[in-house]
C-alpha cells in the first residue's frame, strides 16, 4: 500500500513563540490533534526529524523530543532504518474517535484517567547510554562484581527458605535494620526500623506516597527545572504539579505560597537540586517545613545522591531537622550500588506506619527478597561502607579529570560549576550558543549533554547543560571534552559568521 507523506501537513503547524508553552509541547499537541482528527492515519510516514525541524524553524532536539513523546503515547512508532510512522494500531472511527486496531477491545471508555493511561503531558525519560556525559549513572565499570556474587551465592546456599519465599511485604527485616544504621551513621537521621518501607526504587516510592496522599488534581509544589522520573510518578498519582523557581537558596517557598498556598505535597531534592546542583539553605528548609505544617501538607525529600560528598562532612538532610514529622525521606540504591537492582526505600513519618503497613500487606508488590537479602549482607558485613568510600575516591578523580580537561579545552565556550557533591555538574554556555543545538550536535558525535530545558515544566530564565561524570571512565571524559570543544568551537564560529553577515547586510 502506498503511504501518504505527512510533510506538507506538518510543516503548516503554527508555532506561537510568545506562548509560555514549550515548543515541543506545542508541536506535540498539534501533531496529536492532526492524528486524532484523521489528518494522518496508521502507517503514514512522518518527515525525518531534521527536515521537520528545518521546516518549522526549531531545533532537531525539539522534534526528536516531540516524536519520542508521541511514541510513548502509542500514536507513533519508530521502525529501525525506515523512519517514524503513525502507529498501525491507530484507527480513527467515523465519529473521529481513536478506536485502536479494529480487533482490539475498545478500552478508552474504561480508562478513568486517560491522560495517565496514555502518558499525555509526561516528561520524556533521559537516555541512559553509558558514555560521556550521561547523568545519573554510578561507575558500573568499577562495581565489585566478585564480592557481590559471593554474597549472592551465600544466600542461595544458606538462606533458601528466606530468599525463595514471600517474605515480609514491607521489606526484609535485616535490610530495614541495615538502612536505619546507615541513615544514622551517614545522613544524620534517627529512625526506627518500622518506619522503613522497601520499594522497587525511588520512583516507585514517590508514586506510593503520592497515591496515598493525593486526590486527582491536588497541588504539588515541584522544583522547576526538576527531576523527570519524579514529575511523572507524581502526575501518574493524580498530582497537579506547580512549577516553582530555584534560586541560590533552593526551592522558592515564597513563590509556592503565592502560587499554590493550598498545596498538599512538595517534592524537593534539598541536598543537591536535580539538575541545578543547588543545596537548599537552612533558612529555606525551615521556611518549607513551616509552610507544610501551616498548610497541613507533606514533603517528599528525594536524597538520590547524598552519599556522594567530596568534602569532609556530609550535608545534613531535611529529614534530620523535621521536628513536626512532615517529611517522607526517600533513598535509593540506584546510585550507591547499581540501577538494575531496582531497590529504594521510604522513611515514613511515624503517623503513617499503620497505613503503609496496611498498603504493603494488602496489595503492593514487595521488592525482590533475594536482592534485599544480598544488600542486607553487603551492608552488615561492612562492604557497603567500603564501597561508598571507594566510589567517593573514584568520583573525586573523575570530577577532577573533567574540571582539568574543561579548563584546558573549554575556556570561553562552557563554564563548569564547581561542585563537592553528587554525580553531575552543570555548565553555562558562552553567549550565542543555544543549549538544544549543542545537545543535538553533541548527540550526533556520540556525546550526551543534557539541556536544562529537558527538566523544565515551564520556560526557564536560565539555560545550560548537565554533565554527568561518575559513570564515565577518565579516558572517556577526556575524549568527551575534546569532542565537546570541537562542537562548541565550530558552533561559536558559525554564530559569529552569521552575526557578521547580519551586520554587513
Ligand atoms: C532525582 C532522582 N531521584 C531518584 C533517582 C533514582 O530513581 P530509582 O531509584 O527509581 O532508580 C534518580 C535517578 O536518576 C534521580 O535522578
Amino acid at each position: 500500500m502506498v503511504k501518504r507523506a505527512a510533510g506538507a501537513l506538518l510543516s503548516a503547524i503554527r508555532i506561537d513563540h510568545d506562548s509560555p508553552r514549550l515548543l515541543a509541547t506545542q508541536i506535540t499537541s498539534s501533531i496529536r490533534e492532526i492524528i486524532l482528527a484523521g489528518g494522518l492515519r496508521g502507517g503514514d510516514r512522518l518527515p525525518a526529524t531534521r527536515i521537520l525541524a528545518r521546516d518549522l524553524g526549531v531545533s532537531r532536539t525539539t522534534i526528536v523530543e516531540v516524536y519520542e513523546r508521541l511514541i510513548s503515547e502509542g500514536l507513533l512508532e519508530a521502525r529501525t532504518g525506515a523512519g517514524t510512522f503513525v502507529s498501525e494500531t491507530v484507527h480513527i472511527g467515523d465519529n473521529g474517535a481513536v478506536t485502536g486496531s479494529p480487533e482490539a477491545p475498545k478500552t478508552e471508555k474504561a480508562v478513568a484517567r486517560p491522560p495517565v493511561a496514555i502518558g499525555a503531558g509526561f516528561a520524556i525519560r533521559l537516555p541512559h547510554t553509558i558514555r560521556a556525559f550521561t547523568t545519573a549513572l554510578p561507575a558500573v565499570d568499577m562495581f565489585p562484581v566478585a564480592q557481590w556474587t559471593r554474597q549472592s551465592n551465600k544466600h542461595w546456599r544458606e538462606q533458601r527458605d528466606l530468599v525463595l519465599g514471600y517474605g515480609s511485604p514491607a521489606g526484609f527485616p535485616p535490610l530495614r535494620r541495615a538502612i536505619v544504621a546507615h541513615l544514622k551513621a551517614n545522613q544524620g537521621i534517627n529512625c526506627d526500623e518500622d518506619q522503613i518501607f522497601v520499594t522497587n526504587g525511588a520512583q516507585h516510592a514517590f508514586h506510593i506516597i503520592a497515591s496515598m496522599l493525593l486526590k486527582q488534581g491536588d497541588k504539588v509544589w515541584f522544583e522547576n527545572p526538576g527531576a523527570i522520573g519524579a514529575q511523572n510518578a507524581l502526575r501518574a498519582a493524580g498530582g497537579e504539579l506547580v512549577p516553582l523557581p530555584i534560586d541560590s537558596d533552593g526551592l522558592d517557598v515564597a513563590a509556592g505560597l503565592a502560587d499554590a498556598p493550598d498545596f498538599r505535597l512538595a517534592f524537593v531534592t534539598p541536598l543537591h537540586q536535580q539538575p541545578l546542583g543547588v543545596t537548599m539553605s537552612l533558612e529555606r528548609r525551615f521556611a518549607l517545613l513551616n509552610a507544610a505544617e501551616n498548610a497541613d501538607a507533606w514533603i517528599i525529600e528525594d536524597d538520590y545522591d547524598g552519599e556522594f560528598y567530596y568534602g569532609t562532612h556530609p550535608i545534613p538532610t531535611l529529614k534530620s531537622i523535621d521536628h513536626a514529622d512532615r517529611v517522607f525521606y526517600v533513598g535509593t540504591f540506584s546510585k550507591t550500588l547499581f540501577p538494575a537492582l531496582r531497590l529504594g526505600y521510604i522513611l515514613a513519618p511515624p503517623s503513617f506506619i499503620g497505613i503503609l503497613n496496611h498498603l504493603f500487606n494488602t496489595w503492593l508488590p514487595s521488592a525482590p527478597l533475594n536482592s534485599q537479602a544480598i544488600v542486607a549482607g553487603f551492608m552488615d558485613e561492612g562492604h557497603f561502607a567500603t564501597h561508598l568510600r571507594r566510589m567517593r575516591r573514584i568520583y573525586t578523580e573523575r570530577y577532577q579529570v573533567l574540571m582539568r580537561c574543561a579548563s584546558e579545552l573549554l575556556d570561553g565556550l562552557l563554564t563548569l560549576k564547581p561542585t563537592d557533591t553528587g554525580l553531575h555538574t552543570t555548565g553555562r554556555l558562552a553567549s550565542g550558543l543555544a543549549e538544544n543545538t549543542i545537545a543535538e550536535a553533541a548527540n550526533d558525535a556520540g556525546i550526551t549533554v543534557t539541556p536544562f530545558g529537558r527538566y523544565a515544566m515551564t520556560p526557564l530564565d536560565k539555560t545550560g547543560l548537565v554533565l554527568g561524570f561518575s559513570g564515565v571512565p577518565p579516558e572517556d571524559i577526556e575524549q568527551g571534552v575534546r569532542g565537546l570543544a570541537r562542537i562548541l568551537g565550530a558552533e561559536l564560529a558559525q554564530q559569529q559568521k552569521t552575526s557578521r553577515l547580519d551586520i554587513s547586510s
